[in-house]
């Protein structure tokens, strides 16, 4: 199908990767990214690029009418460790430039939408788990409030306006491509950096952490799968939870170990333990798998010699 697709915050953790697969899929210049600041050399050199911030409503409606846009995935967002810094501007990003991509496919300007959620919707009332896709969520982060917010918001959207916003709660990423961008979870790319660069890591959450994980290729096919689904089949429109694998940094490091024998980690948890504790350690995506077939295909054996062999020898980034 000829679509024309504009990815905002193309230029994180995410975006990029996304940006590349959708441009492998449907065409390098049917892929619009944009960002508030430039990409990768590869995302840069692929396709075309607008600088564009997310919350600046006009500039966004002039990219879309300019490029004949269908659908939009919107990644600009401020993450949860960088959120509790700076609490307004998390919120108004992050709330901001949501409404703007959803009031315009309100007003059918765009046809369909992307918004990531994320497990911190859940708070430290939700069970542990296995948390469910419907369940007790009291989130105490900046992050985590904005996202649950927006969920309903979506909700709202397709309910009451029939708008197409499809959202999925991401666990936290491990890629090999770009660096994360101020989460909780960052540790686990950072900790393959660092094995590799000086074989020493300090460890910002205690050795037995665990949290829901996924390796990027997981998903980033799932964010694809759950745009190609027929909306028939699909039951949730806040956001569904997404699961791969649950770990802790003390089963990442050992992992490691074993291509890397001297690798040594010292655990220093600081503000973003607290953080961690409050979200769930796995998450039941049942409802993910039922609706729309969701399946992961990396475990964290896979996933270690995957970020190994890549940062080895980076290319085609
Ligand atoms: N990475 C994860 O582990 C994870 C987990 C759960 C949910 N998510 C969600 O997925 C989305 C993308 O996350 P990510 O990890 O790629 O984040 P990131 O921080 O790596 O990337 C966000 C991008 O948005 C850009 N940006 C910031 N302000 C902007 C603005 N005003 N206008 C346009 N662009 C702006 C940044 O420059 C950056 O390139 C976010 O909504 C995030 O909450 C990510």
């Amino acid at each position: 199908m000829r679509k024309n697709i504009l990815i905002i915050g193309a230029c994180g953790q995410i975006g990029n990767e996304l940006t590349l697969a959708l441009r492998h899929r449907y065409g390098n210049e049917r892929v619009i990214a944009s960002d508030i600041r430039e990409g990768s050399e590869n995302l840069m050199d692929s396709g075309p690029f607008e600088l564009l911030d997310a919350t600046n409503h006009d500039a966004l409606e002039e990219v879309v009418a300019h490029y004949e846009i269908d659908e939009v995935y919107l990644m600009a967002a401020m993450l949860s460790a960088t959120a509790e810094k700076f609490p307004m501007r998390a919120w108004n990003l992050n709330m901001g430039s949501l409404f703007h991509v959803l009031n315009l496919a309100k007003e059918k300007k765009i046809n369909k939408v992307f918004w990531p959620s994320s497990i911190a919707v859940f708070g430290s009332t939700t069970q542990k788990e296995g948390a469910p896709q419907s369940t007790m969520m009291e989130p105490n982060t900046v992050y985590g409030i904005s996202k649950l917010a927006g969920e309903r918001w979506c909700a709202y959207y397709y309910e009451k306006y029939g708008v197409d916003v499809r959202s999925v709660r991401y666990p936290g990423l491990i890629s090999w491509k770009t660096l994360p961008g101020g989460g909780t979870t960052d540790y686990a790319v950072e900790i393959y950096h660092r094995a590799l660069a000086d074989k020493k890591y300090t460890c910002f959450l205690k050795e037995d952490t665990r949290l829901p994980m996924m390796f990027m290729d997981d998903a980033i096919r799932a964010t694809m799968e759950l745009m190609d689904c027929n909306p028939k089949n699909l039951h949730i429109h806040s956001s569904y939870n997404l699961s791969a694998m649950s770990l802790c940094p003390r089963e990442i490091a050992s992992n490691i170990q074993k291509y890397i024998r001297d690798f040594e980690v010292v655990y220093r948890p600081d503000f973003r333990q607290t953080i961690a504790d409050s979200w769930p350690s796995s998450i039941d995506d049942f409802q993910a798998r039922n609706d729309w077939g969701w399946k992961p295909e990396f475990d964290m054996e896979r996933t270690t010699k995957e970020m190994l062999a890549h940062l080895k020898n980076p290319t085609n980034k």
